[in-house]
């Protein structure tokens, strides 16, 4: 699924479109027509190629929907992990694959990271290689550990503020201006992960990509909080590390959730579209 750009402002424009009267419409891609309907099916008056037909085909279904979306991705090696030992996940996916998550994030409203990710890492969260709008950034921050420095806490003057989630309870000095405070009721040190997602549809925000790490994207999957997953597999065995979903023990298969899945190829690396609803 390489890089189509006039493909890509198709899915855009697609994502801009107010389905809310509306079962299908056509939508130009060159000189061809290409209906979609809502949901994300598509038929095209003209062949495209098999990448055009992918990246339809893999982004269609989250471009077409309206109401909430709660979508997850876990970038990961062969053997599950997200990350070495030491944290160092950067990078475990090629462009393609970067370029992928960077257009889940142009097709939400929010991106929200653990307190792990967002100490580790300090991302930007940014829409950098595909165009599109940026997304809020979240932070699920239940203690409040997460030292306020970084791209998510400084120089956000122009950026959407940054929403930084914390216990009910928590003591913090005041965060810097372009970031907003929120708390969230937890127990045990546990957020509820519908809850999450509630506080923020409250305000709008009602399409989040849940971008990592592991343990976050794990419970938002064990409170089956999720419409879909995207795991990015890549062809690299890392043999320890952080690992990318970790669930409760169960005893037997019968007991294992099987949801439908798709798989793209993205480069030398696969896309699996892990379907929960
Ligand atoms: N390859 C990828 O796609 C990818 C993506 C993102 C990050 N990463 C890598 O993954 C590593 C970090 O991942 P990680 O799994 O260790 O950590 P993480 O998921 O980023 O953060 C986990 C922490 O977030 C808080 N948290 C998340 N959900 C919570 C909930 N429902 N209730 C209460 N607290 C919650 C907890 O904070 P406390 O610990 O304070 O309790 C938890 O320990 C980094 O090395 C980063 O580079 C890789």
């Amino acid at each position: 699924m390489p890089v189509s750009q006039p493909v890509w402002d198709l899915i855009l424009a697609v994502h801009a479109f107010d389905w809310s009267d509306r079962v299908e419409q056509v939508f130009r891609l060159a000189d061809s027509g290409i209906t979609v309907r809502r949901g994300g099916s598509w038929v095209a008056d003209a062949a495209l190629c098999e990448a055009d037909r992918d990246l339809l085909d893999a982004l269609l279904p989250l471009a077409a929907c309206r109401g909430r979306l709660a979508i997850a991705q876990l970038g990961q090696s062969l053997d599950g992990r997200i990350a070495t030992e030491t944290g160092d996940s950067w990078y475990i996916n090629g462009q393609e694959a970067r370029t992928h998550l960077h257009r889940l994030r142009a097709l939400v409203d929010a991106v929200l990271v653990g307190a792990g990710t967002a100490a580790q890492d300090r991302p930007r969260l940014t829409v950098r290689h595909a165009t599109g709008s940026d997304p809020v950034p979240v932070i699920l921050d239940p203690r409040g550990r997460v030292e306020p420095g970084g791209p998510l806490f400084e120089g956000r003057r122009h950026a959407p503020p940054t929403l930084h989630l914390v216990g009910e309870g928590v003591r913090l000095p005041r965060p810097p201006s372009g970031v907003e405070r929120i708390f969230v009721s937890s127990s045990g040190g546990e957020v509820a992960p519908q809850e999450v997602l509630d506080r923020l549809a409250e305000r709008g925000l009602e399409r989040v990509l849940v971008e990592g790490g592991g343990v976050t994207v794990s419970r938002f999957v064990a409170a089956d909080s999720l419409d879909r997953l995207h795991l990015l597999i890549a062809p690299l065995l890392i043999g320890s590390g952080r690992p990318g979903l970790t669930l409760p023990p169960i005893e037997r298969l019968s007991d294992a959730r099987r949801p439908p899945i798709r798989s793209f190829r993205l480069a030398d690396e696969l896309l699996v579209d892990v379907c929960f609803r």
